[in-house]
């Protein structure tokens, strides 16, 4: 029978990523490509963030009041490696000295190696396009699992969205390293799947019982006017005919280029994108991987437009009258479902981590309100035999949102960044009380 209680021992966290908390990565590509106006809404530059690098116990402490018993954050390779070659051993201590404070607060790290940005002495190289860089990764990451010793996390994950850092460099040009070309976009897939396999090998090698995954951004994507009953009416405009075959065709073109490949090369050892020119086969890539991380935010409805073929494939914006966030999202509860269930049927027996899903809105009601919606989909999914462990909400302290800059707040702890005075949301207060009963309400 279906109750509102999550299985014994969910994880209950919030998730994080060094640049966007930490302040002051100076040594970082995002850092530089923030001085050029124009790159971030308002002239915003991370700066001193929510200076996590120097308040992380403190924020930590507030994690423990929310009952939360599992943490997401990443390690910046630009601060580990700030020069090629030359490792920071200060810079280590302190993340080892993260793990060891959440431990302490009896909460469980799950650490990304990867989270967007990349060390600027890269540059020369063009980052991910040189065949070189999987190397250069492998040996940051070693450098890592040995500091830490047998103090390492027990739960990693390589890169966050893979298929994001692609899209947005090498896809639609919109951030660093702003070049629109297939053929290199096919090259960065090929050495991120290839840095993925050395990490997993490195970290394996020095603790078997790691279990690693990485963060895997998906989106269901549905043909525009192919939306489902509620909101048809708003979406319906257009028509049957050959629009609606031509969006069809397209909805699964970004399916299958988007949601599935990285870790479908995973799981099979072919690397495939088709629209890229890419297909690849590397068995030493498969069964890389002891967990799956979704990172759900919305659906996208695609349009195809064949005069604007490329930046037709963006998802359109939300149909008038639907609940929309302040990056312009819908809230589309039902989608975290069809994810963790299209997951399942593909990757089972590997369990799921949510290792993402969260929202920007400006009243906070509504967040509490996308949290326990989306919390009753993944209970939906678990009630229907799916092995999910954890769910991580974007974000705990309100941070620097990327190209966005700091007007997005996805927190549950909101943050003035004039003092850097933390104050729980009541959303931050609700998740606390689920973490702590470990159920919905109601
Ligand atoms: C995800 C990113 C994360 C944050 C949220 C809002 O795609 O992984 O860093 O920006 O979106």
């Amino acid at each position: 029978m279906a109750t509102n209680t999550f299985p014994d021992a969910f994880l209950w966290g919030t998730a994080t990523s060094s640049h966007q908390i930490e302040g002051n990565n100076v040594n970082n590509d995002w850092w530089e490509w923030e001085q050029e106006p124009g790159n971030i809404k308002n002239g915003d530059r991370s700066g001193a963030a929510c200076d996590g690098w120097n308040r992380y116990a403190a924020d930590y402490d507030l994690l423990r009041d929310l009952n939360q018993n599992a943490y997401r954050f990443s390690i910046e390779w630009s601060r580990v490696e700030p020069k090629e070659g030359q490792f920071d051993k200060a810079a280590l201590d302190r993340y080892l000295d993260m793990l060891r404070q959440l431990r302490k607060r009896g909460i469980e790290p799950f650490v990304t190696l990867h989270h967007f940005t990349n060390p600027r002495w890269l540059a020369p190289r063009k980052y991910w396009v040189d065949d070189e860089t999987p190397a250069a990764f492998e040996r940051y990451a070693k450098a890592v699992v040995d500091h830490f010793g047998d103090e390492g996390p027990r739960f990693w994950m390589t890169f966050n969205e893979p298929m994001v850092l692609i899209t947005m460099g090498y896809v639609l040009g919109q951030w660093l390293p702003k070049h629109r070309n297939f053929g290199e976009a096919g090259r960065v897939f090929l050495n991120l799947l290839e840095a993925h396999r050395r990490a997993y090998k490195v970290i394996k090698a020095r603790h078997p019982q790691a279990q690693i995954g990485l963060a895997n951004n998906m989106s269901p994507f549905q043909a525009y006017p192919g939306l489902d009953a509620g909101a048809a009416g708003a979406g319906g405009q257009g028509g049957a005919g050959r629009g609606s075959w031509l969006n069809r065709f397209a909805a699964s073109l970004v399916n299958g280029t988007f949601n599935w490949p990285f870790l479908e090369a995973l799981r099979t050892g072919r690397a495939r994108i088709p629209v890229f020119g890419v297909n690849h086969y590397a068995p030493e890539l498969k069964g890389t991987q002891d967990w799956v991380g979704l990172n759900y935010y919305t659906r996208g409805v695609i349009r195809f437009n064949p005069l604007h073929p490329v930046t037709s494939l963006v998802p359109q914006p939300p149909a008038p009258g639907v609940e929309q966030t302040s990056m312009g999202n819908e809230v589309y509860p039902a989608g975290i479902h069809q994810c963790l269930t299209e997951l399942w049927a593909k990757f089972k027996p590997l369990p799921i981590y949510v290792t993402e899903n969260g929202v920007s809105v400006p009243d906070d009601k509504r967040r509490e309100a996308y949290i326990l919606s989306h919390l009753a989909q993944v209970k939906r999914a678990i009630d229907e035999g799916i092995d999910i462990r954890g769910y991580f909400y974007w974000t705990s302290t309100d941070n620097f949102e990327w190209s966005e800059g700091y007007h997005q707040r996805f927190g549950i702890i909101e943050v003035d960044f004039a003092t850097q005075a933390r104050t729980v949301r009541p959303s931050g207060w609700v998740y606390g009380e689920i973490a702590k009963h470990n159920r919905l309400p109601g």
